[in-house]
């Protein structure tokens, strides 16, 4: 059942921080017909955030009057005002989110809800020295929000279910995907798949299997070809439990399992090879490559959006 609150279709969202999650998040939420306010302290970041959001009503042939929607602060007081939701997207700094957040007590209402978009810091930890635990929540959203349709929404031990009901809700009619994360551990579902197969992958490079590249190629035209459309999980079940159970005596014995970063990483690191941005990290990149890798991940993403708006409408 849902609450009240959950049909409202035109709240007040809060956005706190205007960075690169901040300002598709305010889109996102204005695409739905929410007022948006972002409060942005930093000058420079302020100054361009109407044309980051003109760019993705560009990219999505959107129309930008509904950028109307959005308004922009560089103070948090007169941004947070009447909010029924506030989305945290400042940096990944514990003591500032933390400070946010005492901050953000002072400024709403005892049932506004206050998430943080943190990629990795639980909510328990954000939300420990407040007076309303229960409205705190982990809300993970995937880069770019205004195009990848996850995310997570995760219970931390003191967060009410109606807490996770309105979010979810919100969320849902925003026209995401949300998915209920139980308990709040490090990495909460999707960076833990993520970073389980990145750690196999550098470690078969480290060990001369394959080169980076193959890796690349072994996801995208292999497993990954299939998996926007089929779970892991499902895969399990199209192919039998009782084949994955076999494959799993015989394989899992050699993935590998070092604990912390592998060498291999930390060698790129110290060497300053960090990837597109200095020209060399796993692979190579040309200025150009590194381009045309940004262009067609973006144009892609912007494709499947668009294709499900319209199935929408
Ligand atoms: N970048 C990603 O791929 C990604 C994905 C998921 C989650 N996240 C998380 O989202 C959060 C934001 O990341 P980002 O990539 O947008 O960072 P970002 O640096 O692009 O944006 C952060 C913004 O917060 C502003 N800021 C600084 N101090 C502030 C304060 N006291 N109050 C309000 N705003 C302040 C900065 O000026 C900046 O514009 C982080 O917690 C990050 O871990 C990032």
């Amino acid at each position: 059942m849902r609450d009240q609150n959950e049909q409202n279709p035109g709240q007040k969202i809060a956005i706190v921080g205007g960075g690169l999650m901040g300002h598709g998040i305010a889109y996102l939420f204005a695409a739905a017909g929410h007022q948006v306010a972002v409060f942005e302290p930093a000058t420079e970041l302020l100054a361009t955030l109407s044309k980051r959001l003109r760019a993705i009503a560009d990219l999505l042939d959107d129309d930008p009057a509904l950028l109307n929607n959005i308004a922009a602060y560089d103070t948090i007081a007169p941004a947070m005002r009447g909010a029924a939701f506030v989305f945290e997207a400042a940096p990944e700094k514990l003591p500032l989110k933390q400070q946010i957040f005492a901050e953000l007590e002072s400024l709403v209402a005892p049932d506004t809800i206050l998430a943080s978009n943190s990629s990795a810091i639980p909510s328990t930890v954000i939300g420990r020295h407040l007076a309303h635990r229960e409205r705190v929540i982990g809300t993970h959203f995937w880069n770019p929000p205004h195009l990848v349709p996850l995310v997570e929404v995760i219970q931390n031990e003191m967060t009410s279910e109606q807490v996770v009901r309105r979010t979810m809700a919100l969320l849902r009619d925003a026209g995401k995907t949300p998915v209920h994360v139980r308990r709040d551990v490090p990495g909460f579902v999707g960076n833990r798949l993520q970073h389980a197969m990145k750690r196999e992958a550098i470690a078969l490079v480290a060990a001369g299997v394959c080169d980076a590249e193959t890796i690349d190629t072994v996801v995208k035209a292999g497993f990954g070809a299939r998996t926007a459309v089929l779970g892991p999980m499902e895969q399990t079940d199209l192919v039998g439990v009782d084949l994955t159970f076999d494959i799993a005596a015989v394989l899992y014995q050699h993935l590998d399992c070092t604990p912390g970063p592998h060498p291999l990483l930390r060698d790129k690191v110290a060497a300053g090879k960090l990837g597109m941005k200095t020209g060399e990290g796993l692979r190579r990149w040309t200025p150009e490559q590194a381009d045309a890798v940004r262009t067609r991940l973006s144009r892609f993403l912007a494709e499947q959006a668009k294709a499900r708006k319209k199935n929408l409408t």
